[in-house]
């Protein structure tokens, strides 16, 4: 496994050097428990300027919290609601600049200003979404739309998920 000894925030390299380090963390694991907890881990300890990383994962019909690095947050989100809700409706990565200016944004934590949602889809199902929040308006550029998203490909090609967690995609 890939040695991460580094404090929080101080040594992001490059989103090339992420994938490797998930890649490292994932290897030879598929519980999905394990492998969202630690990878909201490793996001949070890398990513600079980042208050909030974590998981909504779909449970009877919700979002329901999951694995995360942060404050305690929003347990449940409905369909179509917030940046969360909206993301996994519209099956798109929301990337957005100013969360106070975001109709229906769910403010878990007032210091939150920018926001970036990516759905977690696979093989017909959506399984809920990564998010990652920031103190500073603007945080998230296409780099880290781009960088992210291949980290989300990789955690959703080495997990295993349970048939109570997703939905199935209607096109
Ligand atoms: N801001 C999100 C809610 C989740 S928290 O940021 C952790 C939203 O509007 O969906």
């Amino acid at each position: 496994m890939t040695s991460i000894s580094t404090p929080a925030g101080s040594d992001f390299a490059d989103y090339t050097t992420l994938q490797m380090e998930l890649r490292g963390l994932l290897h030879g694991e598929r519980d999905w428990l394990a492998n969202l907890a630690n990878a909201s881990a490793l996001l949070y300890m890398r990513l600079p300027q980042l208050n909030w990383v974590g998981f909504y994962l779909w449970r009877g019909g919700e979002l329901v919290l999951g694995p995360f690095q942060g404050k305690p947050a929003c347990i449940r989100i409905q369909r179509g609601k917030g940046v969360c809700g909206s993301a996994a409706a519209r099956r798109e990565t929301l990337v957005v600049a100013n969360v106070h200016e975001f109709p229906g944004h769910i403010a878990c934590d007032p210091a939150s200003a920018s926001e970036i949602v990516l759905p977690l889809e696979l093989a017909g199902r959506q399984f809920g979404v990564l998010d990652l929040d920031a103190p500073v308006k603007a945080r998230f550029d296409q780099t880290d739309r781009e960088g992210i998203e291949a980290l989300v490909d990789i955690l959703l090609q080495g997990t295993d998920w349970p048939s109570d967690i997703g939905e199935s995609i209607v096109d």
